[in-house]
């Protein structure tokens, strides 16, 4: 006998209530065309949650409990977190070549510099900045530097803070790099690398929404990341946030943004030094 069991449809009237509210606490546009999207990613809640309807679902995350309690999962449910080791690698060159060495060999050698990664989904960023400053550390001794990690998701930041990776995402780094700052698992089946503890102790993460008003963060940065997360973002919660994240970079700091992403025509205080690359004015 053959049981069909239906999965649940995301009606129109549910849709829009979920995308008003993803848009305006998240920031991530939700258009039509990403409605099925949205309704296979959602299926999972509704059968860990055991609901057969979507209305259900609505009334549960719009309840007071739901906002506690579903509202982290459906974060996790709706951002999309695709990031690499050394993605856009030119980024990270001209950061070493242009801001930090050029510094340390003006200043003696020495000299700190706080840098953020604010969409760090699962870290690969974060230790990919670790793995630069370490390399230049190598020559210049008396460099210090704090590395902040932070994303919406909790889920991406208790990965991140493990640091554990499938062996297959660390292939674009160098050999040299891989035995310096990885371990291998003992457990040879299970294909995975750790970063080593000089990878991680310059480094922290906490949780930050970047369409609040005011961040939890306090600090100033001379540099930061912001890597392909306005991409999701309408024009006008894009510039909310370049305005917020300007008042964290100290006098002359950095703004990185993703290889896809552009202040230009944003009218925005920032000079465009090389593509995508921006410096506080
Ligand atoms: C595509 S990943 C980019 C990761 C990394 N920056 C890179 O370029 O490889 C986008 C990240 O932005 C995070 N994100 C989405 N909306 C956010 C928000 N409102 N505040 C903070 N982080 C957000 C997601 O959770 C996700 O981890």
């Amino acid at each position: 006998m053959n049981v069909s069991v239906e999965r649940p449809v995301l009606e129109d009237r549910e849709f829009r209530k979920l995308s008003n509210f993803i848009e305006k606490e998240l920031g991530i546009r939700m258009p039509d065309i990403k409605r099925v999207m949205l309704e296979s990613r959602l299926h999972k809640r509704l059968r860990i949650l055991k609901m057969s309807h979507f209305s259900d679902y609505c009334d549960y995350l719009f309840s007071e409990q739901g906002m506690r309690q579903e509202f982290p999962f459906m974060i996790d449910v709706v951002t999309t977190n695709k990031t690499d080791f050394f993605r856009e690698p030119d980024h990270f060159v001209y950061m070493e070549n242009n801001i930090i060495r050029p510094y340390l060999s003006s200043h003696h050698g020495s000299g700190t510099f706080d840098i953020w990664s604010s969409a760090s989904s699962t870290g690969e960023e974060i230790y990919t900045l670790a793995m630069v400053m370490e390399g230049i550390r190598e020559d210049y001794g008396a460099l210090n530097y704090s590395i902040l990690g932070s994303d919406i998701s909790q889920e991406v930041l208790a990965k991140a803070r493990k640091g554990i990776y499938h062996s297959s995402r660390i292939d674009v780094i160098p050999m040299n790099m891989k035995k310096k700052f990885f371990l291998k698992s003992k457990n040879a089946e299970e294909e995975l690398v750790k970063v080593k503890p000089l990878l991680q102790k310059n480094v922290s993460f906490v949780q930050q929404n970047l369409m609040h008003d005011r961040y939890n963060i306090k600090k100033t940065f001379d540099i930061i990341y912001c890597r392909n997360v306005l991409i999701y973002f309408s024009t006008e919660k894009q510039k909310k946030i370049l305005l917020n994240l300007h008042r964290h970079l100290k006098e002359d700091g950095f703004l990185f943004l993703g290889h896809s992403e552009t202040i230009t025509g944003l009218n925005l205080p920032y000079v465009s030094v090389a593509p995508t690359i921006y410096k506080k004015s």
